[in-house]
C-alpha cells in the first residue's frame, strides 16, 4: 500500500483503473463512524454499507427487514469516517425492484442525503434497464449478482450459483447486461470459481467476489466476519483476522468486577471538590 501522503482518494475510474494495471481491489462492509475510520486508515479500497448490517448489528435473520431509514443513517456515519476509501450504499429490499422511479428516487437519497458515492443493487439481467437509468442520473452503481441476498426465498437457501451450464450462461450473460448498463463493478456472490473466472475475463469492469474463489478482480468480506463477531453461521469462504469477542467479554467482566468491588471509579477517575 503507498504511504498515505502518497495515497489518493478512491474514485470510481480509478477503481475501475485497478483492473486494468492488474491490482486486486480490497473490499470490506463497514456500518459505523469509527470502524469506517479505522478500516479506511488500513487501506481499503472501498467501504460498503452492505444490508448484511440487518443481520450483523441489528440481529435479523436476512436482509430482508432492513429499510432505506437504516441505509441511510448507516452511509452516512461511514462516509463521515471515510477519507480514502470509495464509499458504496447498499440499496435494500424493495427500494429498487418496483419501479424505475422508485429506484431513482431512493438512489438519489443515498448521495444526497448520506454522502454515498456509488449505490449497489441486487439482480442480472432483469434489473439492467433500472441500472442504466440510475447512472443516467450521474449515480454510479455497482451490480451484484450469484446468490443475491434478497432473493434467498428463490434461491431456496445460500446455494453456490454457476454450477450447471444454464446459470453460468444466466450468470454471464448477466454480468455483461450490467457492464453495457453502465454499472461500474459488480459482486459476484457464491459463484463457482470457474464461472467467476469466466465472468471476470468477459468483462472489463472490476468483479469483487465473495465465496468465488481467488480469480475475481477484488475481494469482499462482511467487517464482523473477519473480526469474529458474528458466529451464527460462518460461511466456508469466511478467513478470520481476529477474535474480538473473548477481549470485549474480558474487559466488560473487568468492568463488572471493578464496580461491585468499588473499585471503579478511583479518585483520579473523579472530579473531587477543589482545595
Ligand atoms: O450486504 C452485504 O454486506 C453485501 C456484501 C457481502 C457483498 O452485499
Amino acid at each position: 500500500m503507498p504511504e498515505f501522503s502518497e495515497r489518493k482518494k478512491m474514485t470510481v475510474s480509478r477503481f475501475i483503473n485497478k483492473k486494468t494495471v492488474g491490482e486486486k481491489l480490497a473490499v470490506l462492509t463497514a456500518y459505523d463512524f469509527f470502524t469506517a475510520r479505522l478500516l479506511d486508515q488500513s487501506g481499503v479500497d472501498c467501504l460498503l454499507v452492505g444490508d448484511s448490517v440487518g443481520m450483523v448489528l441489528y440481529g435479523e435473520k436476512g436482509t430482508h427487514p432492513v429499510t432505506m431509514e437504516m441505509m441511510l443513517a448507516h452511509t452516512r456515519a461511514v462516509a463521515k469516517g471515510s477519507q480514502y476509501a470509495l464509499v458504496v450504499a447498499d440499496m435494500p429490499f424493495m427500494s429498487y425492484q418496483p419501479s424505475l422511479e422508485t429506484a431513482i428516487i431512493n438512489a438519489g437519497r443515498f448521495i444526497k442525503e448520506s454522502a454515498a458515492e456509488a449505490v449497489k443493487l441486487e439482480g442480472g439481467m432483469e434489473m439492467a434497464g433500472t441500472v442504466r437509468r440510475i447512472v443516467e442520473c450521474g449515480i454510479p452503481v455497482m451490480g451484484h449478482i450469484g446468490m443475491t441476498p434478497q432473493s434467498i426465498h428463490r434461491f431456496g437457501g445460500p446455494k453456490v450459483q454457476g454450477r450447471q451450464d444454464k446459470s453460468r450462461q444466466y450468470l454471464l450473460e448477466s454480468a455483461q447486461a450490467l457492464e453495457e448498463a453502465g454499472a461500474f463493478s459488480m459482486v459476484l456472490e457464491l459463484i463457482q470459481a470457474d464461472t467467476a473466472e469466466e465472468i471476470t475475463a468477459a468483462v472489463h469492469i472490476p468483479t469483487i467476489g465473495i465465496g468465488a474463489g481467488k480469480n475475481c478482480d477484488g475481494q469482499v468480506l462482511v467487517i464482523n466476519d473477519i473480526l469474529g463477531f458474528y458466529d451464527i453461521y460462518t460461511p466456508k469462504f469466511v478467513r478470520r483476522y481476529a477474535n474480538l469477542p473473548p477481549l470485549i467479554e474480558k474487559a466488560a467482566r473487568g468492568f463488572v468486577a471493578d464496580v461491585k468491588s468499588g473499585s471503579y471509579p478511583s479518585d483520579d477517575e473523579s472530579f473531587l471538590k477543589k482545595e
